[in-house]
């Protein structure tokens, strides 16, 4: 089960782009006031030469280096390749330069090489525990106990592995003494139901305490999922009518018009649900409807997203539509009779207070039209009756609030304007505001490698627990248990056609009736 030891409150959201953080040892008990620059890490990547590995973790590591956000870091690679620390430097070059979002020049790539290494994980746990020796040994010289450094090197512990091979990972950092000291983060699914997170937690609990360990969900690394608590919390605007009496349903919808990009394996095995919405959607929904926490700080923001997931309804089966693109089938890796869902949309209930009664819609699969992640919040209508009859009011929906989580956040707020002229017809205008129209663009971090820096650091505030991956799981169980079976959809569209029952009388957001913005 979910462990129940206390945790002790950690760092608040330091500010990206800031070079001094608190930053807490991973035994020790973080103090709010600590003023110390990053530890000197070792960073231990599981799954280094995978998809994940070099589309965003290697090339986020460069720069974090690069952009002296952690400066002091250096990684051994491992995987089940037989790599030399050269190939894997190879394999590291290409990645960066096809994925990175800053390019790096022939010096400051030569500095980031200097710092990357490989290691077969078939060549054992001692064979690990020597590249990790011989790192920490190249990097003591740089801590710095006089800037508040702990005096030793850290470690940080990737697990960018399926969740089967985990546990041999989790055995192989036991095996090789590289506990103490460290960091670790795992990527999702954590289980595929109730029972396997919770033996899964127990496994991982038997080596790491809960404090140690970072299970990531990349959304909420996102600059746009963070800016929906400065949105909601850091204005009086908007939070008194955050609730039921205002607001009439949310939307979150998340299509992507990737197909499988070579994971049949992966895929075949989740399906849009365990891929999609246990971790991303249900994670974004939290920080949406979340009580205000009492301060933003990892446990207050935790204990607030673990409330909301208790107080979900357990998903039912007739909210649920799942889809399965033509032509998925015969996919290689795909079994001909899969009912692996690629698409699936469903209603959820929160049955408390400030929810009940409020439908919240979630949508995302693969090869759909459009690939875009927005969040909507519809707010109940005005009453019509001063208008005349053919004004338009209330003719295009009702007026909306939108979080685009597009790296550069963009949030527009939509309501009915008087079109200029004789007479009074109205038409549905919107306010924008993008990120990319700010000075700061450029400084976006991206979602990776602004959670491996707050998982040096120790912060554990955009992470999931435990407790809260167990909840929901526990809500999902009557839908893993008796699935609806999968409707078709031609690849292009947005989904089977069950899909507008779904909401109605509400409508679905997208496609959108008014592009964005685009910056000049
Ligand atoms: C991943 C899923 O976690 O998120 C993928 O496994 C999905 O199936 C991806 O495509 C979407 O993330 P992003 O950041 O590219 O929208």
């Amino acid at each position: 089960m979910a462990t129940n030891e206390v945790e002790q409150p950690e760092q608040p959201i330091a500010q990206s782009g800031a070079q001094t953080i608190a930053y807490p040892a991973p035994g020790a008990r973080p103090n709010r006031r600590d003023e110390a620059a990053l530890a000197p890490h070792v960073i231990v990547l599981f799954g280094a030469t995978g998809d994940l590995a070099k589309r965003k973790l290697l090339p986020g590591m460069a720069y974090l280096v690069l952009s002296s956000l952690a400066p002091k870091i250096r990684v051994v690679g491992t995987s089940l390749e037989d790599l030399s620390p050269d190939e894997f430097r190879e394999l590291t070059r290409e990645a960066v330069d096809a994925f990175g979002t800053h390019k790096l020049t022939d010096a400051q790539w030569d500095d980031f090489a200097s710092r990357i290494t490989y290691v077969p994980q078939g060549a054992g746990p001692e064979a690990l525990a020597e590249a990790v020796a011989a790192a920490e040994a190249e990097l003591s010289s740089e801590v710095d106990v006089a800037a508040g450094m702990t005096a030793e090197v850290q470690r940080l512990h990737y697990l960018s592995v399926p969740p089967k091979a985990a546990r041999a990972v989790i055995t192989m950092l036991r095996d090789a003494k590289l506990v103490d000291r460290s960091r670790v983060v795992m990527e999702k699914p954590f289980g595929t139901d109730l029972a396997s997170a919770i033996e899964l937690n127990d496994f991982v609990h038997e080596t790491f305490r809960e404090r140690q360990i970072f299970r990531i969900d990349h959304f909420l690394g996102k600059e746009a999922a963070q800016n929906i608590l400065a949105f909601r919390f850091a204005n009086g605007l908007f939070e008194p009518i955050w609730n039921r009496n205002f607001i009439d349903h949310i939307q979150i919808d998340i299509p992507e018009t990737l197909g499988l990009d070579q994971r049949a394996n992966f895929y075949e095995s989740t399906g849009a649900y365990k891929d999609m919405v246990v971790t991303h959607l249900f994670q974004v929904m939290a920080f949406v409807v979340m009580e205000p926490p009492t301060a933003l700080e990892p446990r207050a923001i935790s204990e607030e997203k673990n409330k909301v997931f208790r107080s979900m309804l357990p998903i039912q089966c007739s909210d649920v539509v799942r889809g399965q693109y033509a032509g998925y089938r015969n996919e290689e890796g795909v079994a001909r009779d899969s009912d692996t869902e690629t698409f699936i949309a469903l209603k959820v209930g929160i049955d408390n207070w400030r929810w009940a009664g409020v439908p919240i819609y979630l949508r995302t699969g693969k090869k759909l039209a459009e690939g875009m992640r927005i969040i909507s919040i519809a707010f109940k209508e005005a009453p019509r009756t001063m208008f005349p009859a053919g004004s338009g009011v209330g003719s295009q929906g009702p007026d909306h609030l939108t979080f685009d989580l597009a790296d550069a956040s963009k949030v527009s707020l939509s309501f009915y304007g008087k079109r200029p002229g004789p007479g009074m017809k109205l038409d549905k205008m919107s306010m924008q505001f993008s990120t990319q129209e700010t000075e700061n663009v450029g400084d976006v971090l991206e979602a990776y490698e602004r959670l491996i820096l707050d998982a040096m650091r120790g912060d554990h505030t955009l992470f999931t627990t435990a407790e809260g991956i167990e909840s929901l799981w526990d809500r999902s169980m009557q839908l893993l248990d008796d699935p609806p079976p999968v409707k078709q959809y031609q690849p292009g569209t947005w989904g089977p056609n069950a899909i507008h029952q779904l909401v109605a009388p509400n409508a679905w957001r997208l496609p959108f009736e008014r592009a964005w913005r685009e910056k000049k």
